[in-house]
């Protein structure tokens, strides 16, 4: 038992996710008190708006607008912070392990952004700040990178990681469904970020990225090391197109050791139609990681709704009260944070995506004359590129244009961006409309 007597946890944030934590924390009261070993309480909840209705099954009285009713309570031993977004809730994560509580968080933009100075916090406390629900809803990525994987050298991670883009992408892709009324449906389900900017442009990705990459590797990344395209340039017909090209396409992200050097980066991606990620379809996520004993591990599960990322969430709340009510610590997570000596465990280099070798796809609105490919290939030629395939598509015969689609052979990325820019000067080039890479 604690000797703290009760274990009470105070819930910040009563959304999408923290709706589903209520919930489980109330209704799952007894199952959850024999994993404990001891009762776990919901003792306060706190929202930004206190007259909007709420769930019938969460007692009122539980509801507050005054973040102090949880962070100056001494009776709440744990924190769980499901706000979202950096302002207020980077504050009260900051206030609650000052105060020594324990922490647990789906917040990424927060662990990827101030990830060393909450755990250096949490560590001068003595207290624990947990945070699987930040990266993947449902898939148990985080506490496996954290423990079950770490006798590995993480060679890569690589995986389609924010099911907001990937639902999207999917529906344009088997549906036809026109971009944002793919959008409003990811958001109408709660999927989407409060601003969905931030899953279309890839940047929820690329926190997601920057906090596994830092556990995989332990070495600090930050979100601006991580390499980010986001899906809206793609029209319907990238997605026919690449299915005759024998492709899906799919957002993905890929963090990559080599010569210790981590290079990171999230952008869609051509797939071949018969990998493994192809298949990987709506709010779905998978990650394949590649380690130096392990070889292969593949997750696949929901990243992002309700009930997966309540299970993440109240797996933590569990293994934290677990703790508590055996009164054993358990060490923060040095791999994000400064360990003992104030230094990371290791530091990388951060590679540049100019350094990447892939193939390409690249798709141009070109005038419909004679000699405009022989331009566009003599100048890829002379940056080193070799082409792959070349489909002349949708020619109007009105407008005298005409669609080309390339790949490539794999080439530089440096010089592929270097010669495009050379191709988008041409006179008969009227459009570079997308240039996606290929992982095969
Ligand atoms: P949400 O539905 O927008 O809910 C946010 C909650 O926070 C609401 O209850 C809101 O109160 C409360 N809140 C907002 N600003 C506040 C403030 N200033 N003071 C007090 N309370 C405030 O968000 P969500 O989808 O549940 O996401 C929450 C977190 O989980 C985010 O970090 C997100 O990235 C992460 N996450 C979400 C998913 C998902 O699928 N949705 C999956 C994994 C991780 P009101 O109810 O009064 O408006
Ligand atoms: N907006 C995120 C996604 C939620 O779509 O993946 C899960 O982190």
């Amino acid at each position: 038992m604690s000797d703290r007597g009760e274990i009470n946890v105070g819930l910040m944030g009563l959304g999408v996710v923290g709706g589903g934590v209520a919930i489980a924390l109330l209704e799952q009261s007894e199952e959850i008190a024999r994993k404990v070993g001891q009762p776990v309480k919901l003792k306060s909840i706190l929202v930004r708006d206190g007259s909007k209705s709420r769930d019938p099954r969460i007692p009122a009285e539980l509801v507050t607008t005054n973040p102090e009713d949880i962070l100056s309570d001494p009776a709440i031993n744990i924190v769980a912070e499901v706000i979202g977004g950096i302002d207020p809730a980077a504050g009260f994560l900051k206030d609650a392990l000052s105060g020594g509580k324990h922490v647990v968080t789906a917040n990424k933009e927060v662990v990827a952004k101030f990830g060393p100075e909450l755990f250096s916090l949490a560590q001068q406390n003595r207290v624990n700040l947990l945070f699987e629900a930040s990266v993947c809803g449902g898939i148990p990525i985080v506490g496996c990178l954290m423990n079950q994987l770490l006798a590995n050298e993480i060679h890569s991670i690589r995986g389609i990681i924010n099911g907001t883009t990937n639902y999207i992408l999917t529906q344009m892709a088997h549906h036809h469904t026109p971009f944002q009324q793919a959008l409003d449906e990811a958001q109408k389900q709660g999927y989407a970020e409060a601003d969905p900017t931030n899953d279309v442009e890839g940047i929820d990705a690329v926190y997601k990225l920057a906090i596994l990459a830092s556990l995989a590797f332990h070495s600090r990344f930050a979100p601006e090391d991580v390499f980010r395209q986001g899906i809206s340039s793609l029209e319907p017909r990238d997605f026919q197109y690449a299915e005759e090209l024998g492709y899906a396409i799919k957002p993905l992200a890929i963090a990559t050791l080599s010569d210790g050097t981590v290079q990171a980066r999230v952008h869609p991606a051509l797939v071949p139609l018969d990998h493994m990620l192809a298949k990987v379809d709506g709010i779905y996520n998978a990650i394949e990681v590649e380690g130096s004993l392990c070889g292969h591990v593949l997750f696949h599960g929901m990243g992002a709704g309700r009930e997966p990322t309540t299970s993440a969430v109240v797996g933590d709340l569990i293994e934290l009260a677990r703790n508590l009510a055996s009164n054993t610590g358990m060490p923060a997570p040095a791999s994000l944070g400064p360990g003992a000596d104030g230094a990371y465990n290791r530091q990388l280099r951060v590679g540049s995506t100019d350094d990447l070798t892939s193939k390409y796809y690249l798709r141009l609105d070109v005038a419909d004359r004679p000699g405009v490919l022989a331009q566009i290939a003599s100048i890829l030629g002379d940056g080193g590129i070799s082409l792959a395939s070349v489909l002349q598509k949708d020619t109007d015969a009105e407008q005298q244009t005409a669609e080309i689609v390339i790949t490539t052979h794999p080439a530089r990325e440096a010089s592929v961006q270097e010669s495009l820019a050379k191709v988008a000067r041409l006179e008969v080039v009227r459009e570079v409309k997308n240039l996606l890479r290929i992982e095969e």
